[in-house]
């Protein structure tokens, strides 16, 4: 099997410079870069196949149609449903999570319900959240963290009560990487018969998922973060919650009928895909899935925790480094770090790493309420996935030792 270095050769962008050094990308976690086949895949469906799908009874448009429900029923498989009618396809998590909120929220929580979130919320699963209590009266509460960045087991055994309607909880927290046990919650949640809502961005691209395993009634994720172009994501829900539920948009290829006054909606998936489908995007997804099945979630996972094991201690050994949410190794850390430069701004110090041609995230990863929580306004973030190697950590650590020496302060 290829090493990391192997894996590079997939990846046309990764062969570039960026100010005129090798690039060493490791925004992994706001996005992936795209395989070759990936990037064939999509320019195939747009150079032979492209129609539009589910509307024409000639060939191009049966394909395009084929395609699509292809990449559904491979999103299936994926995640482990029961049904290709609970994959919902969307433009991205952040789409799936708002579905939810709008649509089974706005409907099924009232004046006093609660719906409780974890601290570590990405804006996506907490903001539509915040607008359904608004909205309804709801309150809103949260599960928060032990020193180490997992979620206080305290919190997880009082505060999901006969008044909980929402457990809504990432599986893998964007500025932690650390895994929730979402099993144990789910199983809390639907002793109190709340509905268990799951953020996936994180996960999916990174460890095996089983959606029925987790026990998730909903289930959101990016095609992006996950070698697959921007513009498509996934909603997975139980079929009996999605057919309860009434249409989040509304327009085209969702009806059954349509009168003057009156319409009647479709059946899933189609109910909640208004409008022209991203077909492109789904050959792409498909082709995405096809190539991290190929590589192996053993194989993601093993790389991952070997680039974090391998940087800790190196960074440690860095007295003006400090590290948010946990500076050890460990089973459930996925390859996120994050950390400041003591006295300089996570803005200060990626301007700085990109003239090194080192590619990290500075800013709140749209995690505000966790910044507040850790003290902090803004850190910055490197994020690994499988095509990363020690060479990268390398560069990055080494580019991050001429950081506080640019600011003038000294070593
Ligand atoms: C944990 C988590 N949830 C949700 C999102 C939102 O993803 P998207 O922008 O693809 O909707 C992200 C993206 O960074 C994320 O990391």
């Amino acid at each position: 099997m290829p090493d990391a270095h192997d894996f590079r050769r997939d990846f046309p962008l990764l062969k570039q410079t960026m100010n005129g050094r090798p690039i060493v990308y490791l925004d992994n976690s706001a996005t992936t870069q795209k395989p070759e086949s990936v990037i064939r895949a999509i320019g195939e469906y747009y150079g032979q196949d492209n129609a539009n799908p589910h509307r024409g009874a000639y060939a191009l448009s049966i394909k395009a149609t084929d395609i699509y429900e292809n990449a559904r029923e491979r999103a299936r498989r994926f995640i482990g449903a029961d049904d290709a009618r609970e994959i919902i396809f969307t433009r991205n998590t952040t789409e799936s999570l708002n579905l939810v909120a709008y649509s089974y929220g706005l409907n099924y929580i009232g004046p006093g319900d609660e719906i409780l979130l974890t601290i570590a919320e990405h804006h996506s699963n907490l903001v539509p959240w915040q607008q359904v209590a608004h909205a309804k009266g709801a309150v809103l509460k949260y599960i928060y963290l032990e020193k180490d960045g997992n979620l206080s087991p305290r919190d997880l055994e009082t505060k999901i009560t006969a008044r909980t309607k929402i457990v809504a909880v990432t599986h893998v927290s964007n500025v932690l990487g650390l895994v929730n046990p979402v099993r144990e919650i789910a199983d809390r949640a639907h002793a109190k018969g709340a509905v268990v809502v799951v953020d996936g961005a994180q996960s999916v691209p990174h460890i095996a998922v089983d959606v029925k395993a987790l026990g998730a009634d909903f289930f959101a994720f990016s095609g992006h973060k996950m070698l697959a172009p921007m513009g498509i994501g996934v909603l997975y829900g139980k079929s009996a919650l999605l057919d309860a539920m009434p249409p989040f948009l509304t327009g085209g290829d969702m009806i059954d009928d349509v009168a003057e006054q009156e319409t009647t909606f479709a059946e899933l998936p189609a109910k909640f895909e208004a409008g022209t489908q991203n077909v492109g995007g789904a050959a792409g997804l498909t082709a995405a899935i096809d190539y991290l099945e190929e590589v192996g979630f053993d194989r993601i996972h093993a790389r991952e925790k070997e680039l974090v094991a391998y940087a800790l201690p190196r960074l440690r050994e860095l007295p003006y480094i400090e590290l948010y949410g946990c500076d050890t190794a460990r089973d459930n850390k996925l390859g996120i770090i994050t950390f400041n430069v003591k006295d300089v701004h996570p803005h200060d110090v990626s301007t700085i790493l990109d003239a090194e041609g080192v590619a990290v995230r500075g800013g709140h990863h749209c995690a505000q309420p966790l910044m507040t929580y850790l003290g902090q306004n803004a850190t910055c973030r490197a994020s690994f996935y499988f095509y990363n190697t020690k060479d990268d950590v390398d560069r990055w650590i080494a580019a991050l030792k001429k950081v506080r020496e640019v600011m003038r302060l000294g070593a």
